[in-house]
């Protein structure tokens, strides 16, 4: 075979180092690093060198410097070339223009499996058992500005597991929703197809907006929401408004869109005369239909008010699911107020006593006692001349109870009675 030599890397060979990157990834072995971190390193004064015969380059080992250490991110020959020392002699050489230039730690992030473990292996290169952790956050770079103007963001990745208790709830969005979404080809496999858009409905407060956040966060996706008043401020009507931004939406790989108060703008038709938001649903319809036909992207809409839309709006073809999501039952509401009761007098609060005296409350009516009981008893410690030297700290059962006394709970038994009436007539799971 013709005789190789290593030389430096020089900017004309960056076709060929492309193309052995790509004939070094047929191995099926992903990478842990993609092309353009590669090629970033070697632009910002990273090190490299390549094998080549004649003009033909048949190997390509590249560092990015950091201080005194190093990262080989790529070592990879053509496959004629491999098994034959190759990738240990382009180390030795890369190692030689590194240590030069004071790096004294060199390390590499290999899959197993991958063609180059043996040439670090044969460097004397030690593993070392580390977890490499890796989250791929699925946004396209060219996205980012698209999600901006749309007042779009990534939501962090715990918000799921922050949703305290609303068990049935939970457990139906999970199965109906994330699940699918986030594994299309099992959903396939079962002939299921992942739900593009639903309704969630029930009392205010009762956590719509908090599901609909934790399903992005879920996913990993971004949260996109449509604000109708911001829309209409905007100027040239509604209607237009709505179109424009779902034919921004559109270009979005995937996405959770969120848009709250849905009856706003899909409100029961055929009034006489026809309501002037009548244009608007017609528009929004349209949008669902075309939001509707691509993949990796779910609509949510939410509403206080189910009754109000609709029954056509709310039909089959345009929404997966109907959900709702009702006020807390016993064991939600104590998994909620376990939430705000801080650790240190957690065992001295009387749970059943909370959990008896917010019938009734919405999970943000119970934030939001919760929060005053906390803040009073806040307040009385450090100001009080009774509460000084008190030997427990922290707020009481009894700050608690005046707490709820004094925050009228967002539900009663008439709202509770026309909620399990829409769960009966439409609701749809
Ligand atoms: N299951 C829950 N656990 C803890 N806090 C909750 C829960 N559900 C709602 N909240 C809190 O209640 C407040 C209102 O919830 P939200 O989702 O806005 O209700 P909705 O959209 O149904 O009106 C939020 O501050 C949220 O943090
Ligand atoms: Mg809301």
């Amino acid at each position: 075979m013709a005789s190789w030599r290593i030389r430096d890397f020089h900017d004309d060979d960056l076709d060929q180092v492309v193309r052995i990157w790509e004939e070094s990834r047929k191995t099926g072995v992903e990478p842990v690093y993609g092309l353009a971190e590669i090629l970033a390193a070697i632009r910002d004064e990273g090190a490299a060198v390549v094998v080549v015969v004649g003009p033909i380059v048949v190997g390509a080992c590249v560092a990015r410097v950091n201080g005194d250490r190093a990262w080989v991110n790529l070592l990879a020959l053509a496959d004629d070339w491999r098994g034959r020392g190759l990738g240990s002699t382009m180390l030795t050489e890369l190692e030689k223009r590194l240590t030069a230039r004071g790096v004294h730690r060199l390390a590499a992030l290999l899959p197993e499996g991958e063609t180059g473990v043996d040439a670090f292996r044969n460097r004397g290169y030690a593993t070392r058992a580390l977890v490499y952790f890796e989250r791929v956050v699925p946004l396209q770079p060219q996205e980012v500005g698209r999600l901006e103007q749309l007042g779009g963001h990534m939501l962090p990745d715990n918000l799921w597991n922050a949703l305290a208790g609303m068990e049935r709830e939970k457990m139906i969005i999970e199965r109906r929703l994330v699940l699918p979404l986030s594994d299309p080809d099992l959903a396939d496999e079962f002939g299921v197809l992942p739900p593009r858009s639903v309704v969630l409905f029930g009392p205010p407060g009762t956590g719509k907006t908090t599901f609909a956040k934790a399903v992005a966060s879920r996913l990993g996706w971004p949260f996109v929401e449509v604000l109708p008043s911001r829309l209409a401020a905007e100027g040239p009507g509604l209607a237009l408004a709505l179109h424009d931004t779902f034919g921004e939406i559109a270009d979005l790989e995937h996405a959770v869109v969120f848009i709250d108060e849905v009856e706003e703008i899909a409100a029961e038709r055929g009034g006489r005369p026809p309501s002037p938001t009548q244009g608007v649903t017609n528009e929004l319809l349209k949008c669902i239909s075309a939001f509707r036909e691509k993949e990796g992207r779910i609509l949510i809409c939410a509403t206080n008010f189910v009754r109000a839309l609709d029954p056509a709006f709310l039909r089959h073809g345009r929404f997966d699911y109907v959900i709702p999501i009702g006020p807390p039952d016993a064991t939600a509401r104590r998994a909620i107020w376990v939430r705000y009761v801080p650790d240190p007098v957690a065992e001295l609060v009387d749970l059943d006593a909370l959990v008896e005296a917010s019938n009734l409350f919405t999970p943000a009516d119970i934030e939001y006692a919760a929060r005053k009981a906390s803040q009073r008893a806040l307040e009385s410690a450090v100001y009080d001349q009774a509460d000084v030297g008190r030997d427990t700290r922290g707020p009481r059962t009894e700050d608690y109870l005046a707490a709820l006394a004094d925050t009228r709970s967002t539900l009663t038994d008439t709202i509770v009675a026309e909620f399990d009436e829409d769960i009966a007539r439409i609701a749809r799971l």
